[in-house]
């Protein structure tokens, strides 16, 4: 893994997959590393798309300027079909070797870091970076754009809550996450949720109805349920077999949705990109390939690509539990 120091004098940056908040301190933070070190960077833009139709610009420090602060991604993001197929990466290797590019640096989700592994593969020193606001990556405690997710989550909750109770209803709230229950269950603590369902939970539309009906009898002006967008079924259909039952409550469902994945960065965002991004290129100078940066407890510490694809990341058994005990 530890391969003999090179010197890299040009490197690419994408940021692939869903977008995440904290993207461009990401990108700010790589761009500024490499050129202390003398390094040209070149941004590639629309991912693993752009990277096939050689869609590459040159960044330097000054394009980076006044980005730290929004959402998004100034280099734009794709999901790439075509990449997916051997020729559409034999053609991306092709534009790489073609621009001169040593290295590439990917910021993105499993599907992402996939990719940075087939690269890999090709024989192109990558260094993965974990960002997607489901934080369902191995190897990392944090992915860039969790902390605001959740934030723009509670702030919605909170508010839907005060509807709730000023109607005495109960609410369905679907979160992000299509095979990941980690912004629902943390959402559904930190907003004191009567129920939290994750596409890893096995209650039953029966189950829900009796804890909704039940936090009826107790009083209570509003009941709300967390519901995971890879929970089955999905909200609209459990939100519709409830109402049919008899919970004391009227229904509504409400599905979250894009708003997740937009808005400024989080202070926490913004720091843990730019760490990211700083060790991303300190890692590639250090002799680091195929690699992520991973936030292991206070450390950014660089592990394996390989080992994070094979990997699924599961959810902390802890949260479940707690969420279970504070939803009395
Ligand atoms: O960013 C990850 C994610 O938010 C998933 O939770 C969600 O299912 C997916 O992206 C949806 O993204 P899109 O609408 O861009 O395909």
């Amino acid at each position: 893994m530890v391969e003999p120091i090179k010197k890299f004098q040009r490197i690419g940056v994408m940021t692939s997959g869903g977008d995440a908040p904290g993207m461009n301190p990401f990108i700010r933070a790589v761009v500024r590393t490499a050129a202390g070190e003398g390094i040209q960077v070149f941004g590639i833009e629309a991912a693993f798309e752009g990277l096939m139709h050689g869609k590459f610009r040159e960044m330097g420090i000054r394009e980076v300027g006044g980005i730290l602060q929004r959402g998004g991604t100034i280099l734009m993001t794709a999901r790439s079909k075509e990449f997916r197929e051997p020729a559409g990466q034999l053609e991306a290797i092709r534009q790489i070797n073609n621009a001169g590019l040593d290295a590439i640096i990917i910021a993105g989700g499993d599907g992402s870091l996939n990719g940075a592994q087939v690269l890999a593969k090709h024989g192109i020193p990558v260094i993965g970076v974990p960002a997607s606001i489901d934080n369902d990556i191995y190897g990392t405690d944090m992915c860039i754009g969790v902390d605001t997710a959740l934030n723009t989550i509670v702030d919605a909750i909170d508010k839907i809550r005060d509807t709730a109770s000023s109607h005495t209803r109960a609410f369905i709230i679907e979160t992000m996450g299509r095979e990941s229950g980690y912004l629902a269950i943390q959402a559904g603590i930190v907003t004191g949720a009567e129920l939290v369902l994750i596409p890893e939970s096995d209650l039953k539309p029966e189950d829900v109805a009796r804890t909704i009906a039940d936090a009826y009898k107790r009083g209570k002006t509003h009941a709300i349920v967390v519901v995971a967008e890879g929970y089955h079924p999905g909200a609209l259909e459990l939100g519709a077999m409830i109402d049919a039952m008899d919970i004391g409550f009227t229904m509504r469902v409400s599905i979250l949705g894009h708003i997740q994945r937009g808005g400024k960065p989080s202070a926490y965002d913004r720091l843990l990109a730019s760490r990211l991004g700083v060790k991303a290129v300190e890692f590639l100078i250090a002799g680091y390939t195929n690699v992520m940066t991973g936030l292991n407890g206070r450390d950014i510490v660089p592990v394996p690509i390989e080992e994070v694809v094979s990997n699924t990341r599961r959810i902390n058994p802890d949260y479940i539990h707690i969420a279970q005990i504070l939803s009395r």
